[in-house]
């Protein structure tokens, strides 16, 4: 069960064909798939095989250079990556990752000759996937001081190397970890799908992290009872007032952690703020089946056609979050000044140019 494992096999190119690790097998299976079909990954980021905000994008941008190269006919080929962008971008809702990574591969569409779009989609691909591991490892940099001499952090979801390059709130932790700095990780299971439980738990497992697991409505009492440095977590959509969506139960979390005096961190890259959106009620926000809550592993736990509401993230308000850790550095409120600073700083949020 928990035998080293090569985590570039999370997601990778792989002579032709996209190589992805199945995260609704762990922690009991090691699964990696290898697919030429860009539609298996669709169904892959829809059935969260491939999951977390910003692998979500890269996948997609994979996805979309094996789209490129399911035809050499020219219009047969630029009516398959429409109806690729299409699918993607219906994909999942809520993580705008997704869509700032189309985004890129529409630009590198629009500027690319022809004959070179397979070419260029795929090194786009690459480009994104190194430039969120870069930005992973700056957001661990920023965030480690904010640990100070270490302690507990409590998390919520996945936000490690299973949902994005080098991990987002995790990279933190990691990074603390390499530098001798003790943590230990109080992980909420996450229900419904149990992306703590199953996922967190594996990952700091593999790396010998200390952790406990807890049930989603423990965190407000373990916040009372233990020495709690800080809670993080990551980010599916910011807001440009810096309301974010994030796995249900984020905004609980926020609630508790301003109760206890805690500080409340949100941890993502900055191609996870949605410039366009000013606050986090035009966020849009999953909605999944209903087997999702009726059902726990495939076992049903309710009464047959239970009505269920089956919301997959909520938005913390700002005024709850104490600063947003991203590879531009340390985002304090006022946010409506700091996030389009950072963006501006940063030129953008772009993957830069190869
Ligand atoms: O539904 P999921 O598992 O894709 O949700 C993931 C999360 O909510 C993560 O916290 C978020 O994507 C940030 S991860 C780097």
């Amino acid at each position: 069960m928990t035998e080293a494992f090569d985590w570039n096999d999370v997601l990778r190119w792989n002579d032709g064909a996209v190589r992805f690790l199945d995260q609704t097998r762990l922690p009991f299976e090691i699964v990696v798939h290898e697919t030429t079909n860009y539609r298996r990954i669709v169904e892959a980021i829809q059935r969260l095989e491939i999951r977390g905000a910003p692998l979500i994008g890269i996948a997609a941008v994979y996805g979309m250079a094996l789209a490129a190269k399911e035809s050499s006919d020219l219009d047969a080929r630029r009516d398959n990556l429409e109806e690729a962008f299409r699918a993607f971008a219906s994909s999942r809702p809520t993580a705008v990752n997704l869509f700032w990574a189309l985004e890129q591969a529409r630009q590198a569409l629009a500027q690319s000759p022809p004959d070179e779009i397979p070419a260029r989609l795929l090194n786009l691909a690459l480009r994104v996937h190194e430039d969120d591991r870069n930005r992973c490892d700056a957001i661990g940099r920023y965030g480690l001081p904010l640990l100070g001499k270490g302690g507990i952090v409590l998390t919520h979801c996945n936000t490690g190397v299973l949902a994005a390059a080098g991990g987002t709130a995790l990279s933190i932790v990691f990074r603390a970890c390499k530098e001798n700095i003790p943590v230990e990780v109080f992980v909420d299971e996450t229900r419904p799908l149990l992306q703590g439980a199953r996922l967190t738990v594996w990952e700091l497992r593999q790396r010998g992290i200390p952790h406990r697991l807890i049930v989603d409505g423990a965190a407000p009492h373990v916040m009372r009872t233990f020495p709690v440095t800080a809670v993080i977590t990551g980010a599916d959509r910011i807001a440009r007032n810096g309301d974010t969506a994030n796995k249900i139960g984020t905004y609980m979390l926020a609630t508790a952690a301003q109760r206890h005096g805690i500080p409340f961190y949100i941890a993502a890259p900055l191609s996870t703020v949605d410039a366009r959106i000013e606050n986090g009620d035009q966020i849009p926000l999953e909605e999944r089946g209903p087997e999702e809550i009726t059902s726990m592993l495939g076992r049903t736990v309710t009464l047959p056609d239970t009505p269920v509401f089956a919301l997959a993230f909520d938005v913390t308000p700002n005024e709850l979050i104490t600063a947003i850790i991203t590879d531009a550095g340390v985002l304090r409120p006022p946010y409506t000044s700091s996030i389009p600073d950072a963006l501006e700083r940063s030129g953008g949020t772009t993957a830069e140019q190869g």
